[in-house]
């Protein structure tokens, strides 16, 4: 029997451990700036809605409740400024990260068949791939790349690790590209309400894609902008056909939310207040440890939005992580993220206005 996980790549996080207990052995604990997972509350209307239907003995539906998709369709109109998105432009899926592991697979991708991805870029395109059995290419310009094989095209804008925007005309561009070489245009937007410096664009804009939504793809998570991540709730909004095709794999595999969490994610997806209020904390957190990294020494490239800041001192990564360890603050290594990154840092601003004051501190003495 061929082991899929013999395919995928080394877990890299485990590498960080050392660095992790020379960090928490720091007198005044770790502040933990590597994985960029929320820490302020869910927000209370997000609770009660999710208290409200706990009462829930029957399976849900793979493709929500309609009220679910409805408040999605809303927000995308609302939010992202696309225009006509109906039932059949939505798809919940269980947290976007079980999404773009397994739509490779779920697409029917493999042997032959290629999947490309930014040159760094958040670990679980290449995942997804390679769980399909299908090669892994990463690109600089997705206009560069050779369209031979390639059956799917991520785009990730505001990027996961350096916090770039795609302008509209680049996203414009790269729709053009793909549709002209009948490649399916997948863009991963789960940090598109947190832009500091700019408004990211989504693909879903009629500017970008025409009105149409022929062979896009847009991918949004409630973890981020909502605080979500333990409930594991997120959507692909775009081509009826792509996503009515995985409706039906998706159904056979019950690959559905639970029912209080479809409850939650519509009430979470009609308010606004409560992601502006979010919104506020981070700016905060952003900007604390930005000036304080930039007078310790650091350069911060992109960084216009996300929630991480992209940072070197111009040396190798790994030097970094344990220099800034000893000061008890604990940050992914830029390699993580592709041979690209080996001389940057990312640096998460989740955590706690008390957390990142103390990273401030330690920074500055
Ligand atoms: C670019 C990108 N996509 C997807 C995810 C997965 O998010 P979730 O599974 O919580 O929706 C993350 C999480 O950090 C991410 O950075």
């Amino acid at each position: 029997m061929s082991s899929v996980s013999a395919r995928l790549p080394v877990f890299p996080w485990d590498r960080l451990e050392p660095y992790k207990a020379t960090a928490a052995a720091h007198a005044g604990g770790i502040v933990d700036l590597s994985v960029g997972t929320p820490v302020d509350p869910v927000p209370e209307l997000v609770r009660r809605a999710l208290a409200d239907a706990a009462n829930s003995p029957g399976y849900p539906t793979v493709w929500g409740t309609p009220a679910l998709r409805d408040a999605i369709a809303g927000w995308c109109g609302r939010r992202l400024g696309a225009r006509g998105v109906e039932h059949a432009n939505v798809l919940p899926v269980v947290g976007s990260k079980e999404f773009v592991a397994w739509l490779p697979t779920q697409l029917g991708l493999g042997e032959g068949d290629r999947v490309a991805y930014p040159r760094l870029a958040y670990p679980t395109y290449e995942v997804g791939a390679r769980a399909a059995g299908a090669e892994p290419v990463t690109y600089e310009e997705v206009t560069e790349l050779d369209p031979a094989g390639l059956r799917l095209l991520w785009l990730n804008s505001p990027s996961n690790p350096t916090g770039r925007v795609l302008s509209a005309e680049t996203l414009r561009a790269a729709v053009a590209w793909a549709r002209e070489h009948g490649v399916l245009l997948v863009s991963d937007e789960c940090y598109l309400e947190l832009g500091w410096d700019t408004e990211p664009v989504s693909v879903l804009h009629p500017d970008v894609c025409g009105g149409s939504y022929e062979g896009i793809v847009a991918v949004h998570s409630l973890s981020k902008r909502s605080n979500l991540a333990g409930y594991r709730a997120a959507f692909a909004v775009g081509d009826a056909s792509v996503l009515g095709d995985l409706l039906l794999v998706r159904k056979h595999g019950g690959m559905m939310a639970p029912a209080p969490v479809q409850a939650a994610a519509a009430a979470a997806l009609d308010d606004d207040a409560h992601v502006a209020e979010q919104r506020e904390r981070y700016a905060a957190r952003r900007a604390a440890l930005r000036g304080a990294l930039e007078a310790y020494g650091f350069r911060i490239e992109h960084s216009e939005a996300s929630l991480y800041l992209w940072a070197t001192r111009d040396e190798p990564c790994w030097d970094t992580v344990g220099e800034l360890s000893k000061r008890g603050i604990l940050v992914a290594p830029g390699d993580f993220y592709g041979p690209a990154g080996e001389r940057f840092v990312r640096v998460a601003f989740t955590a706690t206005d008390e957390r990142v004051a103390a990273a401030v501190q330690r920074l500055e003495h």
